[in-house]
């Protein structure tokens, strides 16, 4: 496989603190690759080194086979890149502002009106082409700033937090052109704090506090969960939980709705679990979120027992 994105302990420090801590990533192309992690985790500062546009502390990273140190402006020259904080202008149209990126992009100006109709048409924005980007609610500001951001048709795109602040249809929305990106050849990372997007990655990379600790596809993930899942329907289930915890193959415990959801050593301990509560638990299927969740405490406990 050739990979889109490839990196060798790659690390950034700001001052003493290390915000990405030797970073080994590896993307192929055509995959949608989510990074996911607590804020502060390391994400939009990996994206900002792999775009070239923040120098390493140290390791080494090749995007689209070019290294991100020596030749970052030929990086900068195939990549699309959404920042958190994406700029468009206030005062122009939706097509002026398209226009404006030809400009910026450096696309023949006998092409531009076909590339923006395209990125007009896939982004969905046909009714408000002739609209101020100021008075775009916040969803078609997204669309906008991701047809900005790939009208020169990037081989690779990196999405920070594209979807942060819009409807749910509409993050829906603008996951299929993502999807639809990724269909046409174009490699995608985009960072996001919603499951149901990580769920529609094809390789979740799961950061904290700088360091990756798991890159997976999400079943995979679901897979390697070590224990077994379950539901208990208890009457008091708050009270519950301290006694539950002190269970020697109880490894989690948490409140989801009226019930209490558990991850245990393994599915034998179902019995036992039954037995000392008097109700029959109910086999779960993980969730990202369980997953992460477990990942996060694999860390601490890790840490805990370093000397
Ligand atoms: N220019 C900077 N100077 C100092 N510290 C920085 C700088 N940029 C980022 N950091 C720190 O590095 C850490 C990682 O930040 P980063 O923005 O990469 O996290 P993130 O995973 O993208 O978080 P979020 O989900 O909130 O966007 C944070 O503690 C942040 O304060
Ligand atoms: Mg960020």
């Amino acid at each position: 496989m050739t990979y889109a994105v490839e990196t060798f302990h790659l690390s950034r420090k700001f001052g003493g603190f290390t915000a990405v801590d030797k970073l080994n990533l590896k993307v192929g192309t055509g995959e949608v690759c989510g990074f996911l992690g607590p804020n502060g985790a390391g994400k939009s500062t990996a994206i900002r080194m792999l775009c070239g546009i923040l120098k390493p502390s140290s390791g080494k990273a090749e995007v689209l086979g070019f290294d991100v140190e020596q030749e970052s402006e030929k990086i900068k020259a195939r990549i699309g890149y959404m920042s958190q904080k994406f700029s468009l202008y206030n005062d122009l149209t939706v097509r002026e502002n398209l226009d404006f990126y030809a400009g910026v992009y450096g696309i023949p100006v006998r092409e531009r009106s076909k590339r923006i109709e395209a990125m007009i048409s896939l982004a969905g924005i046909k009714d408000e082409e002739k609209m101020l980007a100021a008075s775009l609610s916040p969803g078609f500001k997204q669309r906008l700033a991701l047809g900005c951001a790939i009208l020169a048709r990037p081989a690779l795109i990196f999405l920070d937090e594209p979807t942060s602040g819009v409807s749910p249809t509409a993050r829906r929305q603008f996951f299929n052109i993502i999807q639809e990106l990724a269909a046409g050849g174009a490699t995608i990372i985009v960072s996001t704090h919603f499951m149901d997007e990580a769920e529609r990655c094809d390789k979740i990379a799961f950061f904290n506090q700088g360091r990756l600790l798991a890159l997976d596809s999400p079943d995979q993930l679901a897979q390697d969960l070590p224990g077994c899942l379950v539901k208990l329907d208890l009457p008091d289930p708050f009270k519950q939980i301290p006694v539950l915890e002190a269970l020697p193959f109880v490894k989690e415990c948490s409140f989801h709705g009226p019930s209490l959801r558990l991850l245990v050593t393994s599915s034998d301990c179902m019995g036992d679990l039954a037995r000392i509560t008097g109700v029959k638990p109910v086999r779960l299927v993980p969730n990202l979120e369980d997953i992460f969740i477990n990942l996060l405490h694999q860390q601490d406990s890790e840490r805990r027992e370093l000397p």
